[in-house]
């Protein structure tokens, strides 16, 4: 579910190579979006007819591939009763915490939307395979940056002389963030009263523009540059190639965790091929490292002051979020280490990548480079 995503088309052509059968579901809901913002990726992608056929001619295999929105239940049992999926990865969300908070309409529709999509998919798997391994995409910013280290899920506590083993505080930053919450403990609830078996990952911000599966551009995934839809770093790197200057919000202080591309695709289908145990739920915080958001800027300047002898301007903005800028930040990620998971990418390695990739498209970047600069204000 979301397989025309930025990382549900690179994880359906991973999945491929694995071998597995691949079925995708999407209503090109972010493509609309995007539009909306008078933006587009930045890189080239094609049809969802054009890319199903580019991965047959590259010979990674044929996907089935259903158009529907998710959080319509009656599309989303069609598509189950004739899939009979063993495993359902869950990316069909709205996923913009900018666009959540432009107004009413925009949060209503975030938590509609991902709430019901989660909830649909939820009873589809029970009443029709109830074997079905669910694994959905959550986000390290569910947790928010509390003052104490961040556990994976749950963790111990005492309190008033009495002990416990309960799921870990979350403080999510927006309605987008919230509604991700939301997902985690319906999920949580689905799986004690159902015994359906979750991985419920709790995903850094991902970077980058390639995988291993992506060789050439007609497989490229989509990759978002403005305010509402681009993320950090990959928008430094598109700010940098475009000649506009990197823009840390506020003091550039806050630590977000982090993770490649390739990294993240690897993640997810190790957590397919070694799903939960049945009517186990188990939450990964899938991230790499963390970073503070000056220290990316840097670190993109360096990088591109390397490979083209310019230099990018680092300029902060006045920061349009309502967030912390200096805190303590500790999350733990070891859970998928455990499970067999290696880093493959190194920052720098990637950001080399990525602004090599889109030094290609600098035309297409700077064509929509209006919707760049942050306008959508969590407190307006
Ligand atoms: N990209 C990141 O940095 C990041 C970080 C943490 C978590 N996540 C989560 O990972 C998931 C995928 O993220 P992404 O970056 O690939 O986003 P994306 O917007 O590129 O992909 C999501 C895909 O789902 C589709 N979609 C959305 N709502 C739908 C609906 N109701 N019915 C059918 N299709 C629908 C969209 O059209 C899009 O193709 C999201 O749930 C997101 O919250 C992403």
């Amino acid at each position: 579910m979301g397989i025309d995503g930025y990382i549900g088309w690179p994880l359906s052509l991973r999945l491929l190579r694995e071998g597995h059968e691949v079925t995708g579901m999407d209503n090109f809901y972010t493509r609309k979006r995007v539009r909306e913002v008078n933006s587009d990726s930045a890189l080239p992608i094609g049809s969802m007819k054009k890319r199903i056929s580019d991965a047959s001619s590259s010979g990674l295999g044929e996907i089935k591939f259903f158009r529907g929105d998710v959080s319509n239940s009656e599309k989303l049992h069609e598509v189950i009763k004739a899939t009979e999926p063993e495993a359902v990865v869950h990316l069909a969300e709205q996923r913009s915490a900018p666009y959540s908070m432009l107004g009413l309409k925009q949060a209503k529709e975030t938590m509609v939307k991902n709430i019901v999509s989660t909830i649909n998919l939820v009873y589809e798997v029970k009443d029709q395979v109830p074997d079905c391994h669910i694994l959905k995409l959550g986000t390290m910013g569910e947790y928010g940056t509390p003052n104490i280290d961040i556990p994976e899920g749950f963790f111990d506590i005492e309190y008033r002389g009495r002990k416990d083993h309960l799921p870990f505080p979350k403080n999510a930053g927006s309605w987008y963030h919230w509604t991700k919450v939301h997902d985690s403990n319906n999920l949580m609830f689905a799986n004690r009263v159902w015994n359906i078996s979750v991985t419920d990952v709790m995903q850094g911000v991902v970077y980058g523009t390639r995988t291993e599966e992506i060789s050439d551009p007609d497989l490229y995934t989509r990759f978002d540059t403005d305010e509402v839809w681009g993320t950090a770093l990959n928008r430094f790197c598109a700010q940098a190639v475009a000649g506009l200057p990197i823009t840390p919000y506020g003091k550039g202080n806050q630590a977000r965790g982090f993770l490649s591309l390739e990294d993240s695709v690897s993640c997810l289908a190790l957590g397919i091929s070694k799903p939960p145990k049945k009517g186990e739920y188990r939450v990964y915080n899938q991230f790499d490292e963390y970073y503070t958001v000056n220290h990316l800027a840097k670190t993109v300047q360096e990088v591109y002051g390397e490979e083209t002898g310019k230099i990018a301007e680092i300029k902060h903005v006045e920061n349009p979020r309502v967030e912390m800028e200096d805190h303590y930040y500790n999350p733990e990620n070891q859970k998928l280490k455990d499970l067999g998971y290696r880093r493959k990418r190194e920052l720098r390695q990637e950001i080399s990548i990525i602004l090599e990739d889109l030094s290609r498209y600098r035309d297409r970047i700077l064509k929509h480079r209006d919707s760049i600069m942050p306008r959508t204000l969590w407190k307006a």
